[in-house]
């Protein structure tokens, strides 16, 4: 993982413009704030797809279209703290569905607690929890021929590009069998005045949530940064689609970083890129599935249609 993480940034740092993987946000520090973020008013998208776990799971059962006397696996990737999928677990025991729930997390506190959870409030469900990256543990599902079907929320692959996010979902679908089924959740494109608070707060957490990029290499790598000669300076175009957070240097400044023996310049007002958030519509959710073997079989929304949970098959 450091020697990633080392790579990472020396390719990163070093070429023009720069930029660092999104994935080195997430260490202690980093999921805490990425909690707040999840509680602030301006980050709607939690809200929104909880909206529809809760008011929609009943039509998110129908649109699987999965038998009630066959068992099936019902896999989470980045189970997290399970808040939404709570709804839809429900319904599924309500409705007399015959499945296990298998969570999958990298972080093996979560999962614990998630555990836990749903044993008080769900006792007769049957919880097989996953630790471990999303694909080794996918691997492992592959061994058993049970139905699958999997949930991947929160729009976690509009951290991704549209070409690695075509890769991943085929990758998902190379572990399943025709038919078996995977529910994406999704930010919608909508207006910069709804999706530029959500990514640059006023209670400043996204800019911490940022900065703390800075203070990974840091602690993790010995670098030299100081923390506030960078500024938090996110994007939005409504025509693009794409939220874009960076770091901007406000002086010029050479940066070392012990455990790569080098330094790094930075003019005043350079950038390193260190987010891209996609938000989606139909054209470009299809253009994506176009080279995967699923197909859109529903689409469930919030209200305000801020957020969508496509449901997706798989040939
Ligand atoms: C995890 N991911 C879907 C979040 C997003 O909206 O791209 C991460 C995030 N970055 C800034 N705020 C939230």
């Amino acid at each position: 993982m450091i020697e990633q993480f080392k790579k990472d940034v020396v390719e990163g740092l070093g070429q023009k413009p720069k930029s660092i993987p999104s994935k080195y946000f997430y260490d202690a520090l980093g999921d805490a704030l990425f909690i707040k973020i999840m509680n602030m008013p301006e980050y709607y998208p939690t809200r929104a797809e909880l909206e529809i776990f809760k008011e929609k799971s009943v039509e998110i059962i129908k649109a699987l279209s999965m038998k009630k006397d066959v068992f099936f696996e019902l896999i989470e990737l980045g189970a997290g703290d399970g808040t939404k999928t709570k709804y839809l677990l429900q319904s599924l025991l309500q409705e007399g569905y015959d499945f296990s729930y298998l969570p999958i997390d990298i972080s093996a506190t979560a999962l614990n607690d998630l555990e836990a959870k749903l044993g008080c409030e769900f006792p007769q469900l049957d919880v097989r929890k996953k630790h471990g990256d999303y694909f080794n543990v996918l691997e492992t599902l592959k061994t058993n021929n049970h139905p699958k079907v999997i949930l991947f929320l929160g729009s976690n692959i509009g951290n991704l590009t549209d070409e690695n996010s075509t890769k991943f979902i085929y990758q998902i679908g190379a572990n399943l069998k025709p038919y078996d089924k995977l529910i994406l959740g999704v930010d919608l494109i909508k207006s910069e005045d709804l999706v530029r608070p959500a990514y640059d707060d006023p209670h400043g957490i996204t800019k911490e949530f940022n900065l703390n990029l800075l203070r990974r290499i840091n602690k993790e790598l010995g670098g030299h940064f100081d923390i506030s000669a960078f500024d938090h300076a996110p994007e939005y175009y409504m025509h693009e689609g794409i939220a874009r957070s960076y770091l901007v240097s406000n002086r010029a400044q050479e940066i070392r970083i012990e455990s790569l023996d080098r330094s790094f310049s930075f003019e005043k007002g350079e950038r390193i890129q260190t987010e891209i958030s996609r938000k989606y519509d139909d054209k470009i959710m299809k253009k994506i599935l176009n080279e995967t073997d699923f197909k859109i079989v529903a689409k469930l929304t919030d209200k305000n249609r801020y957020f969508a949970d496509y449901v997706l098959s798989r040939s």
